[in-house]
């Protein structure tokens, strides 16, 4: 098993924020979490990677890491794109890319970077053209996009997305939601939390709906095309 969450409850103060969520991942799959704003999706998140206080317990290549460091869990491979961005705005998208894949670089940063780059620039073209801008100069999409070719040249086993699509024009939503197939089919395992749930639901293979803090309902992606099963687990009724 890749990932598998057991129990967890997450409050801040008296507001229960996760009460009693339990999902799982196996390798390979693509995994989406769908919920309304609130509903918990970025704490359950940061309960795996272990930056908020939790009950309950995680695991990972089923090793226990409910109370491991959030870096540990990291470089065990797990990597993790927040809701924000995390580019460094006065370095430019070439050595962006270059410190995000630095652990990886056994010998020289040229020679890594000609034979990594080609598989990075045909999924996001907009960074070849971009390569010595700087990134806080980048459009918000492209500068997500850039989060996500830094988390790519990490190579890690399993992705972790939170909300990959809010803030993209329509066209980057498409390009980042085959990104996410390409991921899949390349062999990273992914679980991503979005409220796009149409699109989520066609990249997904299985699908959790996240309401108040509960799993409200579970199930095959293909089961989820059902526009009235996805209104039922998000409004309830
Ligand atoms: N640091 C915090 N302190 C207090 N309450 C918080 C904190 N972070 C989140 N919450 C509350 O916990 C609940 C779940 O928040 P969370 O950010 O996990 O939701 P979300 O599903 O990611 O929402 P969104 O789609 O808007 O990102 C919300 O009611 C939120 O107000
Ligand atoms: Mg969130």
């Amino acid at each position: 098993m890749m990932l598998k969450v057991d129990n967890v409850c997450v409050s801040y103060g008296k507001a229960k924020a996760l009460k009693g969520v339990s999902i799982e991942v196996r390798q390979g799959e693509a995994v989406a979490v769908i919920g309304s704003n609130g509903s918990g999706k970025t704490t359950l998140l940061n309960a795996i990677v272990n930056v908020v206080n939790k009950s309950g317990r995680v695991s990972f290549l089923d090793k226990d890491i409910t109370n491991t460091k959030t870096y540990k869990i990291m470089r065990m491979g797990m990597a993790y794109l927040p809701d924000r961005r995390t580019v460094f705005a006065d370095l430019s998208v070439y050595d962006n890319l270059i410190i995000a894949a630095f652990s990886k670089i056994k010998s020289g940063v040229q020679g890594y970077f000609k034979n990594e780059s080609k598989e990075i620039f045909e999924m996001f073209p907009n960074l070849k053209d971009k390569l010595y801008l700087k990134a806080g100069l980048l459009s918000g999409g492209e500068q997500q996009m850039l989060s996500l070719a830094q988390l790519l040249l990490r190579k890690p086993r399993f992705i972790m997305l939170d909300e990959p699509s809010a803030g993209l024009s329509p066209k980057l939503v498409k390009q980042l939601f085959d990104i996410i197939v390409f991921m899949k089919e390349s062999g990273f395992t992914v679980l991503v939390v979005e409220q796009n749930v149409n699109k989520t639901v066609k990249v997904a293979d299985r699908v959790y709906v996240l309401k108040n803090g509960v799993i409200t309902d579970t199930g095959n992606s293909e089961d989820f095309q059902d526009e009235l099963r996805i209104k039922r687990a998000y409004f309830g009724g």
